[in-house]
């Protein structure tokens, strides 16, 4: 049973940093921890971290080069939007040298099999999962949900009118995960689990799982039903509102049938994996807002 050990994670944002943290407290640690960065002398990295500046990802021999020197047998894409599309690069870079599972930034409701058009980075990512696989090289899917202490509360737009506002009626299940949840999740099943067991698959958490009018019913909030989400950021988070509308901020969303996916395919189907992990619900991590 074949396992993994070098890891290398690209980018060093927000949920990056989770997942780092969660690779470090792992006991025994990985044989080899690397982060990429466009801007490493931006951050402060604990000793234990290797740090290696990237000029430009479009350098394919360059990042391969990199990787080959600490023997890296995973990479981990943390990038962040602007970043999604380089990602054929950082794959071109990892299948050159040898890696052998490759886990492109997800971090979010499902995106394979057939996002609508109107959901345009989901077809991204999807559209990145599809070209790793046409290259040969294995790979694995992280779907999160909306992370419970960053993201819920932007969603809702609560922190503008002091109101949950929906686009839509607000009954459709949506998961959760808290950030730190999500980083210890990806680094244990990583050092854990077979390479056979992790590679061309899709991991499926749920830490909790709420409509939008259970949570203003749980906080007591009056609700908006509204057309987009109010204040900045409208409409990224209109357009994320629209997706727990449709169903599709479940981690079992199947964009193919419409539905719920079952038994390996349902939402926190990968929970398990974790075994004993205690997962964080919304109401542990966020008491009042
Ligand atoms: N489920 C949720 O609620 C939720 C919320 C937020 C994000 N997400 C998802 O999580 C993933 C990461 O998002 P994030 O918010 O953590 O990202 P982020 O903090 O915006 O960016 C992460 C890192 O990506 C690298 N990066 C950014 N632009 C790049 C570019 N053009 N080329 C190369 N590298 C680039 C940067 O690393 P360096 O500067 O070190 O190179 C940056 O620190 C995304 O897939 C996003 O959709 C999910
Ligand atoms: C939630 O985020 C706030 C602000 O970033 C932070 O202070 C707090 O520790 C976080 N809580 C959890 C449970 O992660």
């Amino acid at each position: 049973m074949s396992k993994l050990n070098s890891f290398a994670i690209i980018g060093s944002g927000f949920i990056g940093s989770f997942i780092l943290s969660a690779f470090l407290d792992q006991v025994p640690l990985p044989s080899t921890i690397v982060v990429l960065s466009r801007d490493p002398e931006s951050k402060t990295f604990p000793p234990e971290v290797k740090v290696v500046k990237v000029v430009d990802y479009n350098d394919v021999d360059a990042v391969a080069k990199i990787l080959t020197a600490y023997n890296i047998d995973t990479v981990v894409s943390t990038v962040g939007y602007a970043g999604i599309k380089l990602q054929k690069k950082m794959a071109d870079a990892s299948k050159k040298a040898g890696v052998k599972l490759f886990a492109p930034s997800e971090f979010g409701s499902p995106t394979d099999d057939g996002a609508p058009s109107y959901y345009a980075s989901f077809q991204e990512k999807d559209r990145i999962a599809e070209y790793i696989r046409t290259i040969g090289l294995p790979s694995i899917r992280f779907y999160t949900g909306c992370f419970i202490n960053n993201s819920l509360l932007s969603i809702t737009g609560v922190r503008v009118n002091g109101k949950i506002n929906i686009i839509g009626k607000g009954q459709s299940p949506v998961s959760f995960t808290l950030e730190e949840d999500v980083g210890g999740f990806v680094a244990h099943v990583l050092t854990t689990l077979s390479i056979d067991s992790l590679a061309d698959k899709i991991f499926r958490l749920e830490g909790d799982r709420a409509t939008l009018r259970d949570i203003a019913k749980w906080y007591d909030k009056e609700i908006a039903y509204v057309e987009a989400i109010p204040g900045p950021r409208s409409e990224v988070l209109s357009m994320l509102s629209r997706v727990f509308e449709s169903g599709a901020g479940s981690t079992g969303w199947n964009f193919a049938t419409n539905r719920e996916g079952e038994g390996e395919d349902a939402a926190g189907s990968a929970n398990h994996f974790w075994r004993g992990h205690e997962w964080k619900g919304i109401r542990d991590v966020i008491t009042q807002f």
